[in-house]
């Protein structure tokens, strides 16, 4: 049978998937690549914005290619998966049902709560009225969510008067974030450290891979706003077998459970966003697809075929007991326009020569396009990933720092503490 599969999504996250189902000895094809997808895919012509998913697997079926793997979310909520299965087609992703788990937080909630997964206290509001009310059941700082998707940004976290009223004035009398906030969520505010823990599942069988950190703030020592974020480190030892043990029997096995049972099983990758605090474990978030740039941690760690049980996931029976991960760790820092989150610089051209990595580090582009060789220019805030591995995690950080200095480009900023957690983790 043929290897290959259709990718979407062409950022950094689908960057670090192509280059592995590259390895992995599978035919990609892509849509609308960026630098780095293009040169490990081929690249299929353009589709209809009308008739898009029709015009995909037209080219699929024509093309003989034995699965689609979905990248962002905004394809599952779309529907993507249940309009191709309905044509016979192998998709890697869920549901636009069982997506939900991302899609409307307010579900993800009263799924988590009625199968008692822990995660923070909440409340659902569904008015400004209501939001003015609810307040008076939290103290200082909560969050407010809104349920539907807002590109990471629907996370506002109040700690004072001014702030509630900035939220309601947004949420309610701006419509910023429009039909997304057509439910609030109040949380309280957990305290304790994040780390990302991603489950590949048939919606029964399920496959951890290494747990990662992200790091969401712009600038170092977490300053800043939040953004899609500035980097990731794999694997974050925050986690430890024993809690992995616990985050599988309290948190992996009854969400997936859950979503069988209120038939919206789960196929793909679920991730589950944990605080840890004092050996205790909760869910911050589940979002329905890998994370980005966690992702591009992981990736060198895994020695399996990932091709190979994306196949198996997507006929909905995985049969890979055991997943080959190897010893090293790696470090991911994203390179991005000065002032992204908010308003950032566009039409940033630069020059990357070839080879000016060592052979530890690869090159993920994410927002960047070609203009002619070597000469790109960025289509979006995260520009570029750079990923390190090594044998230790402070080798790994070294190693991306002395290779990312190379790339001196006007108008951009990285982060220059990632993966500096992680070390402390590593001590205990
Ligand atoms: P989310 O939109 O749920 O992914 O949240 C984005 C970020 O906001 C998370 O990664 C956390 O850093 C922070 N956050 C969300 N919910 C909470 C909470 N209940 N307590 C503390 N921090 C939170
Ligand atoms: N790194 C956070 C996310 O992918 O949602």
């Amino acid at each position: 049978m043929k290897r290959n599969l259709f990718l979407l999504g062409n950022g950094g996250r689908e960057s670090a998937l192509c280059y592995k189902l590259n390895r992995d000895g599978a035919l990609v094809y892509s849509y609308n690549p960026n630098p780095t997808i293009a040169s490990y895919s081929i690249k299929s012509p353009e589709f209809s914005k009308d008739s898009f998913y029709s015009d995909l697997s037209k080219f699929v079926e024509e093309k003989d290619i034995r699965m689609v793997v979905i990248g962002p979310e905004k394809y599952l909520d779309e529907g993507a998966t249940d309009f191709l299965e309905s044509k016979g087609i192998k998709v890697f992703g869920p549901s636009k049902e069982a997506a939900k788990i991302e899609t409307d937080k307010s579900f993800a909630k009263e799924l988590m709560n009625r199968y008692n997964i822990p995660t923070a206290r909440y409340e659902i509001s569904e008015s400004l009225e209501k939001s003015i009310e609810l307040k008076r059941f939290f103290n200082f700082p909560f969050v407010m969510k809104v349920s539907g998707l807002a590109s990471g940004k629907g996370a506002l976290i109040i700690k004072n008067d001014d702030d509630f009223e900035k939220a309601l004035d947004d949420i309610y009398r701006k419509n910023v974030f429009k039909d997304a906030a057509k439910r609030v969520v109040f949380e309280e505010f957990l305290y304790g450290d994040e780390t990302s823990l991603f489950i590949l599942t048939d919606g029964e069988k399920f496959l951890l891979l290494p747990p990662a950190q992200d790091h969401k703030k712009a600038f170092d020592n977490e300053k800043g706003p939040n953004t899609g974020g500035m980097g990731s480190y794999a694997p974050c030892n925050l986690l430890n077998k024993k809690l992995i043990d616990k985050s599988v029997e309290k948190i992996v096995e009854p969400i997936l459970y859950a979503l069988r049972k209120e038939e919206k099983t789960f196929k793909g990758l679920l991730y589950a966003g944990l605080m840890v605090n004092d050996g205790e474990i909760f869910v911050v978030e589940f979002n329905s697809r890998f994370g980005d740039p966690e992702t591009q941690s992981i990736i060198p760690l895994i020695d399996s075929s990932l091709y190979d049980i994306m196949v198996e996931i997507s006929n909905g029976d995985l049969k890979t007991q055991n997943l080959k991960i190897n010893d090293l760790y790696s470090t991911t820092v994203v390179l991005a326009a000065e002032g992204y989150p908010l308003d950032y610089k566009k039409g940033i051209r630069f020059t990357i020569e070839e080879n000016i990595f060592d052979q530890n580090t690869i090159l993920f582009h994410a927002s960047s396009k070609e203009i002619s060789t070597n000469f790109f220019e960025n289509t979006g805030g995260r520009i570029l990933n750079l990923t390190s591995f090594d044998t230790s995690l402070e080798k790994s950080i070294k190693r991306v720092y002395s290779n990312i200095e190379k790339l001196k480009i006007e108008g951009t900023f990285y982060r220059h503490d990632i993966g500096k957690k992680g070390i402390q983790y590593e001590k205990i």
